[in-house]
């Protein structure tokens, strides 16, 4: 087997809590079934996401305390401006509390009633602001990524037929613009290849749309695009970055992942763009020069993102999930394969397929995940989609639960530990009944519903 080497040391520790299993029992059921619930004192892995709980370096610390206070014209986010222009070469910055706000900004310039907005898959809080402003989202991707095992190294390539025959069918005046999702969240994790992203470029260019790219998870689709794609192997992170947003007409991320507790941003190189999306800083993220964010918050991202252009820094988070994703499959446990990025995925459609997807397998089986181990998964499938204009239940191509890996965080025996009682959840799996809801929000329901066992 191949086992991860760690390419840093730990200095700073916290401390963790392993409550009993009558404790796990009584706080999964406070929260209403649902993982998202629970309150961090009562988990002992902390999996549900790599969003805001990554590692930060001695660096991104230290650059914290020498951080420059100001409402405008901080050094610090002349600081960070400078990086984004040498790392991404988009001259134009708008800084965002976070990845949705970005999301939010972009859709209400772009997107108005009855647009379309092509991607390779969406993501929750994407669609739900596309939607909001009146559009709809088609997900154009090859058929391979739905496929759950897979040897395909780039599951998240979008399908260039299809992308034409949309816009063909529709016509390009209805495209608000094409979106390409960096380390594609909801299928597992999974990357584009440079060269699907120049055929994209192509049809872009051929109809006259704009190519956004969700750069959130891109670490880790340049990681794998380093490791999986020929013509790339002997490029740098930094030249592979390079080339992609040279391809992209607008890039926007959340820092989140970037070992922050907070931020994001949008970047291009098109004035007019730029100028059309500027007065929604000031109205919903704060001025120009901050965004939202700490000053403290904005010298960690810079220094993150300088760090992300090191592959020995990449590399940590896709090969620990590649380890557990071994171990997983040794055990006979049905995982998405091949490992993506941001965490392990089981595959909850087939480890209780005893349960209907009217009764969110996946839910269900985080839920009992949490009460075997303490580890804390988030469900991604049919609970977090949401019902159509009639009631109905729309009921989604997966159900995963996703086991994330924030980066540099825990240890391999904390990953071997999860990986014994995901097994031994895996022989008991008939001990699992499906959920129904007690309480329904009606929009993003999986953050706050909650629910009771059938
Ligand atoms: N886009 C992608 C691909 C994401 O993964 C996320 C967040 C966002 C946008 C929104 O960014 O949270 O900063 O507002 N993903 C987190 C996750 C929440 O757990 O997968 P945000």
């Amino acid at each position: 087997d191949s086992v991860p080497l760690e390419m840093h040391k730990v200095r700073i520790v916290q401390k963790l809590n392993l409550p009993p299993i009558e404790r796990r029992l009584e706080a999964m059921t406070e929260a209403g079934f649902n993982t998202f619930l629970l309150k961090n004192r009562d988990v002992f892995m902390d999996m549900l996401t790599d969003s805001g709980v990554n590692a930060m370096s001695d660096r991104q610390q230290a650059a914290m305390l020498e951080a420059d206070d100001s409402y405008a014209g901080s050094e610090t986010y002349t600081k960070l401006e400078n990086k984004i222009e040498e790392i991404f070469g988009k001259k134009y910055f708008l800084p965002t509390h976070q990845g949705r706000a970005c999301e939010n900004i972009i859709s209400q310039a772009f997107v108005t009633k009855g647009s379309i907005v092509p991607m390779n898959y969406h993501f929750t809080t994407t669609k739900a602001h596309i939607v909001l402003n009146g559009g709809t989202v088609e997900e154009i991707f090859e058929d391979e990524a739905l496929n759950i095992t897979s040897k395909h190294p780039f599951k998240g390539n979008m399908n260039i037929a299809k992308l034409k025959d949309l816009i063909e069918t529709n016509g390009a005046e209805k495209i608000a613009f094409v979106r390409l999702e960096a380390g594609t969240n909801l299928i597992g994790g999974q990357p584009f290849a440079v060269e699907n992203m120049k055929e994209v470029r192509k049809v872009c260019d051929e109809y006259g749309l704009m190519l956004v790219l969700d750069a959130s998870l891109l670490a880790d689709n340049l990681y794998f695009i380093k490791e999986r794609e020929e013509n790339c192997k002997d490029m740098s992170i930094r030249e592979i970055t390079r080339e992609i947003a040279d391809l992209s007409d607008l890039i926007y991320f959340s820092a989140r992942k970037l070992g922050c507790a907070r931020g994001g941003g949008i970047c291009t190189n098109n004035e007019e763009i730029y100028l059309k999306m500027r007065e929604y800083i000031t109205l919903y993220e704060g001025f120009l020069t901050y965004g939202g964010m700490s000053v403290r918050e904005m010298e960690a991202i810079t220094i993150g993102l300088d760090e992300t252009m090191d592959e020995n820094m990449i590399n940590q988070g896709p090969q620990f999930i590649s380890y557990m994703t071994d171990q997983l499959l040794n055990r006979g446990v049905p995982v998405v394969t091949p490992a993506g990025g941001l965490g392990c995925h089981i595959n909850a459609m087939e480890f209780v397929g005893h349960i209907p997807q009217s009764e969110y397998p996946a839910g269900a089986l985080a839920a009992a995940l949490y009460i075997v181990s303490g580890v804390r998964g988030m469900e991604r499938g049919t609970l977090s989609e949401q019902r159509d204009e009639d009631g109905n239940e729309t009921l989604s191509q997966m159900e995963l639960v996703r086991l994330a890996m924030p980066r540099r965080v825990f240890t391999l025996s904390q990953v071997k530990y999860a990986v014994d009682r995901i097994a031994w959840l895996y022989e008991n799996r008939h001990l699992i009944s499906g959920l129904k809801f007690i309480d329904e929000p009606n929009v993003l329901r999986f953050f706050f519903g909650k629910l009771s066992t059938t």
